[in-house]
């Protein structure tokens, strides 16, 4: 295939999408103008941001790049008494916070074909989702106006979907990846290595590997497997252009081997992230995306304190390896 590498790349590797922060357009455009393919976490974005964010990397560079959408998944409404527990359990994050008591007031929906028109309107090189599948004329709009399209897999089933949708390259997402799981069916979080090697010998799209690389070694090794690209988030995480806020850095600093846990305490779907008072106090979390609108006061006053304690630290099982300094020289190291 290699025809995105051909297309897009000079160096195989992918900025991992990161929506929520550490995502910006000036770490995109870093990326993608020192010759990597750099994506825009776009799915908590309006249109009218999205369309902002990618004017944000073109005028920065002229280097293909990828948006990143969540694609729609079947939500289930929490009932009142779970509505009940949750807030229940978010109740002494607020008050320790000085916050008024936690409530479910916010519409937690994410208009998916809104944000998608924009992405029309804005053609990037690349449409990259996770969480889910995309419809038939979602797929062909965006081939119509000759955007690349990268599905998320977690397993060999998911791999096998998408490429029957007809995506031009799916990531498959190993255990160790941080942030959220990328899948819809059962996830058995796979060894990244196992799960590239396996995805190659029963698909034929080109793959894009993603969890846990952090070196240049990892790298080699996944295109070894069968990967065309490999796909890292937590590596980029220091990276100057993140953003990456204060207590997030200081907490992945100080991060060791084994510090992070699989949670939904944050956002009601399984994502990776280092252990914190969060991740080990909620239990009973809504789900997605009921809880992430319901932790998000928490969140952002956590942010405005500087307290890693209650924010969500998204970060892959590699973390401590992860280093701080300019996006180019994060690429360097992971393809000299
Ligand atoms: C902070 C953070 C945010 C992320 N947000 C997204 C996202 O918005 N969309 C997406 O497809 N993947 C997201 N991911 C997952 C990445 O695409 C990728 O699977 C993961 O970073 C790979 O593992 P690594 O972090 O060990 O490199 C995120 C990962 C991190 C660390």
């Amino acid at each position: 295939m290699p025809s995105i590498m051909q297309r897009l790349n000079l160096r195989p590797i992918v900025l991992a999408p990161m929506a929520g922060g550490p995502g910006t357009p000036e770490l995109a455009a870093a990326v993608s103008h020192a010759g990597g393919l750099g994506s825009l976490g776009a799915a908590y974005l309006t249109p009218a941001q999205i369309l902002e964010a990618g004017a944000a990397v073109r005028r920065l560079t002229r280097g293909p790049f990828a948006v990143n959408l969540f694609a729609p998944q079947p939500s289930v409404q929490p009932t009142e008494l779970e509505v009940e527990q949750a807030t229940a359990e978010l109740a002494p994050f607020h008050s320790d916070l000085g916050l008024p008591p936690p409530a479910l007031t916010t519409q937690a929906d994410i208009d998916f074909g809104a944000q998608l028109d924009a992405v029309l309107e804005l053609r990037p090189a690349v449409l990259s989702f996770t969480f889910g599948r995309l419809t038939a004329r979602q797929m062909e709009a965006l081939r119509e106006r000759g955007i690349l399209v990268i599905g998320t897999a977690t397993g060999l089933e998911e791999a096998r979907q998408l490429e029957a949708d007809g995506v031009d390259a799916t990531v498959v997402q190993g255990g160790a990846a941080g942030g959220h799981r990328g899948g819809w069916l059962e996830d058995e979080l796979a060894d990244t290595l196992a799960l590239t090697r396996a995805a190659a010998g029963s698909v034929r799209t080109p793959l894009i590997a993603a969890g846990g690389l952090m070196t240049a070694g990892d790298v080699r090794a996944v295109l070894e497997a069968g990967a065309s690209l490999a796909q890292c988030g937590t590596a980029f995480l220091r990276a100057t252009e993140a953003g990456t806020s204060a207590p997030y850095r200081a907490a992945l600093a100080a991060a060791k081997a084994g510090d992070t846990v699989l949670t939904r305490a944050f956002s009601g779907r399984t994502a990776r992230g280092l252990r914190n008072a969060v991740t080990e106090g909620i239990g009973q979390p809504l789900p997605y995306p009921f809880q992430n609108a319901l932790t998000r006061p928490m969140r952002a006053a956590g942010a405005a304190a500087g307290r890693a304690d209650v924010l969500s630290l998204w970060a892959g099982e590699g973390v401590a390896q992860g280093q701080e300094g300019s996006a180019a020289q994060i690429l360097d190291g992971l393809w000299p």
